[in-house]
């Protein structure tokens, strides 16, 4: 079966899993594998945009990320900040790609920071896919967030009780632009969320596969949309 270009899921997520393990099979330290990750996400991110995915949604540093030792959560805020320099002409500039970034931002050291917001800023007009970096990022902090948000307005007299629903949860999340999630893909054999896209996942696909994220190349992923588009979505329905 060849991938039918009619039915490109809009929007896509992935849990990068086992750069580490990845790593250690190698006899090599963890942050071996995370460089490699990265590589491989700007392979994945240009195949996915060149066939018309339009938000690939990845989750690089939860916020119980936190919990590894130092050395390795230094290196993993240093990776975007790496990546962003090396990649600024040919990944950033030099393509239609729009680059966001959602998580907490207070708590994310200065020059990463100011990284992320000079990416997103110089690409906010970009018209390819939105390649979004979930940094710092936890489903369960978010939808505390969005319900502070929504008591505020409550509060504030801007907002009836009555009148929360379902689409006002949704536009106070951190994607409250985004197109529903289509496909959650998880990479390195673990069948399990780890606090990732917990409300918007409510009718994704999922596709778990052994393979570790940095040998989850274009190829691999063409074959998780291939498998995507065999399913047969129902919404509850019964198409
Ligand atoms: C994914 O790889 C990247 C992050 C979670 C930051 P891991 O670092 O979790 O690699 P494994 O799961 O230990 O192999
Ligand atoms: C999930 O991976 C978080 C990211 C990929 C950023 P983890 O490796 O942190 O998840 P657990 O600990 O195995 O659930
Ligand atoms: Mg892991």
């Amino acid at each position: 079966m060849d991938l039918n270009l009619n039915n490109i899921p809009k929007h896509v997520a992935i849990i990068l899993d086992g750069n580490g393990r990845w790593a250690k099979e190698r006899g090599k330290a963890r942050v071996y594998g995370h460089r490699h990750g990265a590589f491989n996400l700007r392979d994945v991110t240009k195949y996915a945009n060149s066939i018309g995915v339009r938000y690939l949604t990845v989750y690089c540093f939860s916020t119980e990320n936190w919990k590894r030792p130092n050395d390795e959560v230094n290196f993993l805020m240093n990776t975007p900040v790496w990546y962003i320099k090396r990649y600024w002409k040919t990944m950033v500039l030099g393509t239609n790609i729009r680059y966001k970034m959602i998580g907490r931002r207070d708590r994310l050291p200065k020059k990463l920071l100011a990284a992320i917001e000079e990416m997103e800023n110089e690409t906010k007009d970009h018209d390819g896919l939105t390649l979004t970096l979930c940094i710092d990022y936890g489903s369960r902090d978010e939808i505390t967030s969005a319900l502070k948000n929504i008591c505020k307005d409550v509060l504030d007299k801007k907002l009836d009780i009555d009148d929360i629903n379902e689409d006002i949860i949704t536009n106070n999340l951190f994607t409250k632009d985004y197109p529903p999630l289509d496909l959650m893909i998880r990479t390195s054999g673990e069948y399990r969320i780890s606090n990732f896209l917990l409300w918007q996942m409510a009718y994704s696909e999922f596709y778990f596969t052994k393979t570790y994220f940095p040998d989850f190349t274009p190829e691999k992923f063409k074959e998780a949309l291939i498998e995507y588009q065999s399913r047969n979505r129902r919404f509850g329905g019964l198409k």
